[in-house]
């Protein structure tokens, strides 16, 4: 493992099915009545957001205190950053405080990678979005997510997505969240179909490790999961599609589209939601829709994350052997 987490395509296959394997340890530990590990005591964490975040912010806190770290959040929003702070005299700040691990999430694609190699702080860098480039954390979740649902929880140990087939529905342009699904699964040997209109398509899609197609009924029979993304506004400067309904009538996921998955697919999506655009309450709300497990996911994909980057060499969870079952 290196020694950040800056993007999905750093990690090569090994490292992810590690990951995915001390997440698995990780999740036992939420299922206790006292859902904590001593693992990074007396390590200090920043969590450093300069763009709004609900489920990614308030699961890597869960995670950090649920390894017993020392928990400091930082939002652009009120702080010196609305005076004009740079980034650099933040991160030397963070640094004079002594910290351990900063999780950063900040408009600029770049960001992250700029703090981790500028020599400004000593401290692991955890990319938790940036721009539209990369959320490895993410697709790591939903790797996870995957895996469990359609190999196994105690099968899938070890195991990669091999042969698995994906398809991601929606605005592939501004999104993190496909980049960096679209390099893991590749590393973990999933196939992967992109659909969108061609305008939330971006330059150079030819050279993504996956295919693309206009068409989601004619994918929707072939595959094991689909992923919904949501229409990122806050990221458009220009009309990228007619109306929203004709979105939703070619891209949009409701009932009548579900029943064309295999009976096993699962529909995922990394959330926030917009019901009616991309997805209708009724897909979202019905049993095969992953999106809660996913946030339930990320807690312990965090866990697994900080403590491989942070703490790691000891195992991530002390089991007791039954007796008798020593190596001789
Ligand atoms: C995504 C993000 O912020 O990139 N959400 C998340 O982290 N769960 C996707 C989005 O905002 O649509």
């Amino acid at each position: 493992m290196q020694r950040h987490l800056i993007s999905a395509a750093d990690l090569t296959r090994d490292d992810a099915v590690l990951i995915l394997d001390t997440a698995e340890e990780m999740a036992r530990v939420a299922d206790r009545p006292i859902k904590k590990l001593p693992t990074l005591r007396g390590r200090t964490i920043v969590n450093l957001f300069f763009e709004d975040s609900t489920r990614t912010r308030i699961s890597f806190e869960a995670a950090e205190k649920r390894l017993s770290a020392d928990v400091i959040n930082f939002s652009a929003k009120g702080s010196s950053v609305s005076k004009g702070e740079s980034l650099k005299d933040t991160a030397q700040t963070l640094e004079a405080m002594g910290v351990d691990a900063v999780v950063i999430r900040h408009g600029a694609s770049g960001a992250p990678y700029r703090l981790a190699n500028s020599g400004w702080i000593d401290a692991a860098v955890i990319n938790a979005g940036d721009g539209t480039h990369q959320h490895p954390t993410q697709a790591l979740l939903d790797a996870f997510t995957m895996r469990r649902r359609l190999v196994g929880r105690d099968a899938g140990l070890g195991q990669d997505l091999a042969g698995k087939r994906i398809t991601i529905v929606g605005d592939v342009l501004h999104s993190r969240v496909a980049r960096s699904n679209v390099d893991l699964l590749h590393t973990l040997g999933a196939e992967v179909t992109l659909v969108a209109p061609p305008t939330l398509l971006p330059v150079g899609i030819e050279t993504w490790p996956c295919e693309v197609s206009y068409d989601l009924d004619s994918t929707l029979p072939k595959c094991d999961a689909v992923m919904m993304l949501r229409v990122q506004r806050e990221r458009m400067n220009a009309a990228f599609f007619p109306t929203e309904r004709e979105y939703s009538r070619r891209y949009g996921l409701d009932g009548d589209r579900m029943a064309k998955l295999p009976e096993h697919a699962i529909v995922m999506h990394p959330g926030p939601m917009v019901r009616g655009m991309e997805i209708t309450a009724e897909v979202a709300d019905s049993g095969r829709c992953t999106a809660i497990e996913q946030v339930a996911n990320g807690v312990s994909i965090r866990m697994a994350v900080l403590y491989l980057l942070l703490g790691g060499n000891e195992p991530a969870v002390t089991h007791t052997r039954p007796t008798g079952s020593e190596e001789k």
